[in-house]
């Protein structure tokens, strides 16, 4: 049976956003298939392996498990929004530097991870970027390339930020 639609308003990557959605479609659907932000990947679908990570209202939440209708009035960030004016975020520059990009799937969901992370605690340990990166799994060659780069990213955004007026 064909289920009525539902408005949805929402700021995705700083712009107010109006859309019809299936009360049962998930944000992570929404994104790829209404909107074609397909950086966002779709993998288990389940909830188990970050992939589809995004950031609603500045936190790290599996795309796949939030219904589209409850992004209703707040605001989503993908990694879309992470490359302004055609230049990487240090996030993005680190992993590369690092050769953390590996087959590269799960990348944008980790960054999206460590965005979260690095936005609430610029400084993080090891512990705590191993605890932010929990959810997110990478199935090539390892993690240890992974931690290097997001611990690299928090050294580039105090460069950066120190260099701000
Ligand atoms: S696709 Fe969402 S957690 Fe795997
Ligand atoms: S880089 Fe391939 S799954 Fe992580």
């Amino acid at each position: 049976m064909e289920s009525t639609k539902v408005m949805v308003e929402f700021t995705l990557n700083g712009k107010a956003q109006k859309v019809a959605v299936k009360p049962t479609h998930t944000l992570l659907k929404v994104l790829r298939d209404t909107f074609g932000f397909k950086g966002t990947k779709a993998s288990c679908e389940k909830g188990e392996c970050g992939a589809c990570t995004v950031l609603l209202d500045g936190r790290a939440v599996n795309s796949c498990l939030v219904l589209a209708p409850e992004v209703d009035g707040r605001s989503v960030v993908t990694i879309e929004d992470l490359n302004k004016d055609n230049k990487l975020d240090p996030i993005q520059e680190a992993f590369l530097e690092e050769g953390a990009v590996q087959c590269g799937f799960c990348t944008p969901g980790m960054i999206m991870a460590a965005k979260a992370l690095l936005d609430e605690n610029p400084d993080p340990e090891e512990r705590e970027i191993k605890e932010a990166l929990a959810g997110n799994l990478c199935r090539c060659t390892g993690y240890t390339r992974i931690i290097g780069a997001v611990s690299k990213a928090a050294q580039k955004r105090k460069g950066a930020g120190a260099g701000e007026r």
